[in-house]
């Protein structure tokens, strides 16, 4: 183990297999933060994200986690534990991005119990679960980011239950953020506009994205990166007296 590596900040993002988190583990690593990411569905992906990094020169290790799976929750930390003592001599590490995520574009009076039980529990159930079985591996004045979404603070037909999700990932942010101030651990929300990622399916057809990039002063959908490189910016002590805050970043848009 070389001294570098020891000294190095590390985060947690879940779903870094593909789409934003994935450019949050990169951006994370070029920044020279070892990181642990994890996949779901898709080993292969994450394990190859696991390998840029490593190829880079970084250090990083792809864990399998699904965030519907509670019970799960406290093998995984084990797993994580494990981790942190064998590629970086440390018990703790100091970032979690709460970015895995689920969507299904579907209007209310179709919504079934069934698919409104699989949103809770991938975007709010797991988030406060799995929070709560990872910070006490965390370090005093560590940083919890949770990744929300525009679609909190304004409605759109056809996302009801995920918008009011996020809505409320922002509100526990803030309660998480009370309840820890004690360790001086800030947690804080960032809030992607339209990225275009295969999430809930994509940004659909070139109208209907034409017409995303119409409401945002930028004039276009963003990239994964728009969001990676900003979270993996606020993964250090420059943005140490943010605490409790939502920060969207989508161009503008429907401002
Ligand atoms: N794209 C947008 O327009 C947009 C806008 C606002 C907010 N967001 C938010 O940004 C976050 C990432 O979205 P994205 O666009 O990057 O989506 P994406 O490309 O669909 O990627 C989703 C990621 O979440 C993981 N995931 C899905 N279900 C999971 C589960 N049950 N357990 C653990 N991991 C799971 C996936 O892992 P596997 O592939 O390995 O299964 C994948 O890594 C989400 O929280 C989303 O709500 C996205």
């Amino acid at each position: 183990m070389d001294t570098e590596n020891r000294n190095k900040k590390i985060v947690l993002v879940t779903g870094g297999s593909r789409g934003i988190g994935r450019s949050i583990a990169l951006n994370a690593a070029k920044r020279g933060l070892g990181v642990i990411l994890t996949y779901n569905a898709n080993a292969e992906k994450g394990k190859a994200v696991a390998d840029e990094i490593l190829q880079n020169g970084g250090s990083a290790v792809a864990l399998k986690l699904d965030v519907m799976n509670v019970s799960s929750f406290g093998d995984f930390t084990k797993q994580v534990s494990n981790v942190l003592a064998k590629e970086w001599s440390r018990d703790n590490f100091d970032y979690l991005v709460n970015n895995a995520g689920i969507a299904q574009r579907i209007a209310i009076k179709d919504t079934t119990e069934s698919i409104f039980d699989d949103l809770v529990n991938v975007n709010f159930k797991g988030v406060f679960f799995l929070t709560q079985k990872l910070i006490p591996l965390m370090i005093d004045g560590g940083q919890i980011i949770n990744i929300s979404s525009g679609l909190a603070r304004f409605a759109f037909p056809g996302v009801a239950v995920y918008g009011a999700l996020k809505s409320a990932i922002e509100g526990l942010t803030r309660y998480f953020a009370i309840e820890y101030s004690d360790r001086k651990i800030r947690v804080n929300t960032v809030a992607p506009g339209a990225i275009d990622t295969e999430f809930g399916g994509g940004k659909g057809d070139q109208n209907h994205r034409q017409q995303i990039a119409g409401m945002t002063a930028l004039g276009r959908l963003g990239e994964a990166d728009d969001i990676g490189l900003f979270v993996a910016s606020m993964l250090s002590d420059d943005s140490r007296f943010v605490n409790g805050q939502r920060i969207e970043v989508g161009g503008g848009i429907y401002i």
